[in-house]
């Protein structure tokens, strides 16, 4: 049952449904935060095309139905709101030592550092996203795919909002001091880099985008959706609410790459070639071979990989002991929630093998929410295997072993092939240019990186759409560059 009125407040500066007019604290607080804000999307945001109309959607609501409506806007015009799902009454904690008490609806004195820390890691990965993309709109494949992208940025950043909210309404002094770093903060900066690993890295060209989408954004989900079923009951909202829009990310990741697929087999097919291993002739027809595709599919999934921490993890025993994040789905479990006596098997580096280990349960938390990530990522590889079957090719996209490129947990220390087998630094040495993208590849890949903004109209590299966004039909004008 749901007690808090979900109407959103529209039309002042910061849309929301929690009661920012009658918080002048707060709303004092995300009023003196958001030039700062501003300045920040204006200057590490999309490059180019502030001035230009792209046709966005806008969160407006927050039930299950018409919670968001389509428009053209200026992106620095922007509607970021903060939305929280409606508050579920007499909530409980799921979970941990604290399980079956009520939600707290204020922060838990004893364990306010360690749920700010989850908010300020959480919080740094969306600007950090749009950090890393901020070039791409140069060279997009079509007006339909430069939308999706601003799409996925402009949620980042209000995705960045609702992180700020909870540390300025919640954390005071602290929070508000959180809330500026979170914008001081630079993906790839050598003196203040964005906290995690993958969010240093670079996405220089549009199969990176949609790899990292698929990928990376995924790991979000995950994150989020354990979260949600915090017993700190602001925050189990606020993600409730993200996730909604997180699912958009992942089709533009998804979707991305099996136009690419589709658009490599459909020339292949035109051109009479069967090999997928005819590299030269295959790039010669403008469209990016098949094995480059897993090249990049491996490398993304496996940084990815180390966004979930080590496996046998403290911090998240105590996050889950505390009732702060729970495992992905908690809700539909049906152990007892608090794991104290439980064990979970995980894979380990012994004496040079990988071997799977029974760990307590607790301690494993980390390797469990990788194991459902990984469960949930082979869904999206075996429809990207429904393409490559139904054109006929004889290739398959697979997800490289766990163990294979890790910079993070028990197998950082070792070389592991596609397939687990460790190898020696000699060997990898060789092996590596076979299956993580070559400096060839990438150049290769950027010379595909010509701009096409002739509405309805794609790049040679990758197929249309099956369907536009909000139905619009396929010459839609989704960008109006020149404003
Ligand atoms: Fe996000
Ligand atoms: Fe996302």
């Amino acid at each position: 049952m749901m007690t808090e009125a979900t109407t959103v407040d529209y039309d002042g500066l910061i849309p929301n449904n929690v009661g920012l007019n009658q918080d002048q604290r707060v709303r004092k607080a995300l009023e003196v935060w958001h030039p700062g804000y501003i300045d920040w999307w204006k200057t590490m945001g999309p490059d180019g095309f502030q001035d230009s109309l792209v046709y966005l959607r806008t969160a407006i609501g927050v039930g299950s139905e018409g919670w968001a409506k389509f428009g053209f806007v200026k992106m620095p015009e922007y509607k970021w709101g903060v939305l929280l799902a409606p508050q579920v009454e007499g909530r409980t904690i799921p979970f941990g030592a604290h399980k079956g008490e009520p939600a707290w609806q204020e922060v838990p004195g004893e364990y306010r550092s360690m749920l700010r820390r989850l908010l300020v890691i959480q919080g740094d990965t969306e600007p950090a996203s749009v950090e890393q993309q901020r070039h791409l709109g140069a060279t997009a494949p079509s007006l339909y795919d430069l939308r999706n992208l601003f799409q996925v940025n402009v949620e980042e950043g209000r995705h960045l909002w609702a992180m700020v909210y909870l540390l300025q309404k919640y954390f005071g002094r602290d929070g508000r001091e959180e809330a500026e770093d979170l914008l001081r903060r630079r993906s790839g900066s050598e003196d203040s880099p964005r906290m995690l690993g993958a969010f240093n890295e670079r996405t220089p060209d549009w199969l990176s985008f949609f790899m990292f989408t698929f990928f990376t954004d995924r790991d979000g989900k995950m994150q989020l959706a354990a979260l949600a079923q915090s017993g700190f009951d602001p925050l189990s909202r606020t993600c409730r609410f993200m996730l909604t829009e997180e699912a958009h990310h992942m089709f533009v990741g998804e979707t991305g790459v099996q136009r690419v697929i589709q658009r490599t087999c459909d020339a292949m097919k035109a051109a009479g070639i069967d090999d997928p291993y005819d590299i030269a002739r295959i790039r010669a027809l403008g469209v990016i071979d098949l094995p480059t595709i897993q090249k990049k599919a491996n490398l993304h999934f496996s940084l990815t990989l180390d966004l979930f921490g080590n496996e046998i993890s403290s911090n998240a025993a105590n996050a889950f002991n505390a009732g702060l994040k729970g495992r992905y789905r908690e809700d539909r479990l049906t152990d007892d929630h608090q794991l104290l006596n439980a064990s979970y098997p995980v894979l380990r580096l012994k004496d040079g093998k990988v071997t799977l280990d029974d760990a307590p349960a607790l301690s494993a938390l980390n390797m469990r929410l990788r194991d459902d990530y990984v469960a949930d990522t082979e869904a999206g590889i075996a429809r990207w295997n429904r393409v490559l079957e139904r054109a006929g090719v004889g290739f398959r996209m697979s997800l490289p072993h766990v163990a294979f490129n890790r910079g993070i947990g028990e197998f950082a220390v070792c070389h592991a092939d596609t397939d687990g087998t460790i190898l020696t630094a000699d060997q990898w040495a060789k092996r590596s240019k076979d299956v993580l993208p070559s400096t060839e590849d990438n150049q290769f890949i950027a010379s595909l990186m010509q701009p096409v903004r002739d509405a309805g109209r794609y790049a040679g590299w990758i197929a249309p759409p099956r369907i536009g966004i909000d139905n619009m039909p396929g010459d839609f004008e989704y960008v109006r560059i020149e404003g």
